[in-house]
């Protein structure tokens, strides 16, 4: 009797801005096990964010065990990793010790902002913008190197002998995966880091000088999809297993999505908001302060996406939970808010960290409009959702200036896509059908893939296409006049919160 073959799978590891997640996909697509871990954030003063690398590393040890253990399967049965990551969060570490010189720094963290500044009022916004598709904003990880360098004790000097590494997370958890072997990054973390040439697809020299950040302690750049090496058997259960997948989280969705045409527009509903749209294999630059980045790139070729990012999303659910005590819980939300009777008229911006595109103020903070006496709970609830659809508005309406491709729907994922009422909300205001994925994790399930096709799991993107479901439509139902009248005052709640500077 012919015995069935055990299954083979994709490891994936979707280490996100506040939680960490393995999951082991199959040949179908199918999630079989997910498992998560959330870790610490800390906020030495106001505006910083930093995290501890290590306690990273431990969060994705941890999780990637309990995903093998709860689904019962052997690492030999793991035939590739792929790791989506949060992008452009910065960690500089001794290469002997592999201790990290100080916390990683934050995507979100304003402590870096006058470095920013100062390359601004040095004149480099537009070198910066040619070279690598980006605005000059602390967000990423160029002025995170810069402030890491100057503020621990000796590290320019020990940076420049060599002894210090820098990586996104990326490259730090593949260089612990593989004990050191590896210090690698792709094509999307790096183009993330205000330091990648997106044109020439290699680090800036002359940006690199105007920094002074010594290129020794950069990592090596790969494609999202090949054998860069392997796990190391006591770092990975006594096995070694094929690192095959490295894509930064936001591309990652757009690769789960299936978004692999020109024009096809994602948008990511996480602890932030990302807006993707695939830009095919020549770099757009925007007018209209939209980021040019890479999307992915597989199969050979290099594709370009537009991006607009949204800093406070998911996280601003996580505020009305944790800070505000005014929710249980983040699923409560659609319930609550659907109980306001209210005509919309509260706002409340969540510009917690700045305002990202197409903003990009650093100095913003956040502020809460049209508060009357009768203003309750729900209404407060309402607001911050509608806030979250209120600003992809706002990178939908940019992204139709800078591009003549029209954008005819929005693909749908991430936590905060679940809640039907922001799904139904933003249809609303944005007059656009919103086709959520029928499964959250198209992030991991984008890494799954970079790494399946790097091994032949998947022979081509034509066979991926195959594994995805489209999940729910959401049509617009709202009147055109209510829509006009809820955007405006909605940028008139912009305009004031960017001009309060305390
Ligand atoms: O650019 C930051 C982004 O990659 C973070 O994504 O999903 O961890 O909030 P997320």
């Amino acid at each position: 009797m012919a015995m069935k073959q055990p299954e083979h799978y994709i490891l994936a590891i979707d280490q996100g801005t506040s939680v960490t997640r393995a999951m082991l996909f199959d040949h179908s697509g199918r999630k079989v096990i997910e498992s998560e871990k959330s870790f610490p954030q800390y906020y030495p003063h106001n505006g910083w964010v930093e995290v501890d690398a290590n306690e990273i590393w431990n969060s994705v040890q941890s999780v990637i065990a309990s995903a093998l253990i709860d689904a019962g399967v052997h690492p030999e049965y793991i035939d590739g990793i792929g790791i989506s990551s949060q992008r452009e969060t910065t960690v500089i570490w001794d290469k002997a010790t592999g201790q990290p010189i100080y916390h990683a720094i934050g995507w979100l963290s304003k402590q870096t902002a006058p470095i920013a500044k100062q390359m601004v009022a040095a004149g480099y916004a537009e070198l910066i913008h040619e070279h690598t598709g980006l605005v000059i904003d602390s967000y990423f990880s160029a002025t995170k190197v810069r402030w890491l360098l100057d503020h621990v004790d000796g590290a320019q000097a020990r940076a420049e002998k060599g002894d210090l590494l820098m990586g996104t997370i990326d490259s730090w958890l593949v260089w612990k995966l593989s004990d050191g072997q590896l210090h690698i990054t792709d094509y999307t973390n790096a183009s993330r880091t205000m330091m990648f040439n997106i044109h020439d697809l290699k680090w800036d020299d002359e940006i690199l000088k105007i920094l002074n950040i010594p290129k020794q302690m950069l990592p090596e750049i790969h494609s999202c999809s090949e054998v860069y090496g392997t796990t190391k058997n006591y770092q990975f259960y006594g096995v070694e297993v094929p690192i095959c997948g490295l894509v930064g989280d936001q591309q990652a969705a757009l690769v789960g999505q299936m978004a692999f045409k020109p024009g096809e527009v994602k948008n990511t509903y996480g602890d932030g908001a990302f807006i993707m749209m695939n830009t095919g294999d020549k770099p757009q630059l925007s007018n209209h302060k939209l980021l040019t980045t890479i999307a992915y790139d597989l199969e050979g070729h290099v594709t370009y996406a537009l991006e607009g990012s949204i800093f406070v999303a998911g996280t601003a659910l996580n505020w009305l939970q944790e800070t505000m005590k005014i929710i249980d819980n983040v699923p409560q939300s659609r319930q609550v808010a659907m109980q306001s009777t209210n005509d919309d008229e509260v706002y409340v911006v969540p510009a917690f960290n700045g305002l990202g595109a197409p903003y990009w103020d650093q100095d913003a903070r956040g502020a809460v409009f049209g508060l009357t006496r009768g203003t309750n709970r729900s209404d407060f609830v309402k607001a911050t959702l509608q806030s979250i659809a209120y600003q992809t508005r706002d990178i939908i309406e940019t992204m139709r200036q800078d591009t003549a491709m029209p954008v005819v729907e929005i693909l749908a994922d991430g936590g905060a896509s679940r809640n039907r009422y922001l799904m139904q909300f933003q249809a609303d205001i944005l007059d656009l059908p919103i086709v959520r994925s029928s499964d959250e994790d198209t992030t991991a399930l984008g890494a799954a893939i970079c790494a399946g096709l790097a091994i032949g799991y998947w022979k081509n993107l034509k066979e991926v296409s195959q594994i995805h479901a489209a999940g729910r439509t959401f049509n617009p139902k709202m009147a055109a006049d209510r829509r006009k009248r809820l955007y405006d005052g909605w940028q008139v709640a912009i305009k004031a919160t960017r001009a309060f500077k305390p």
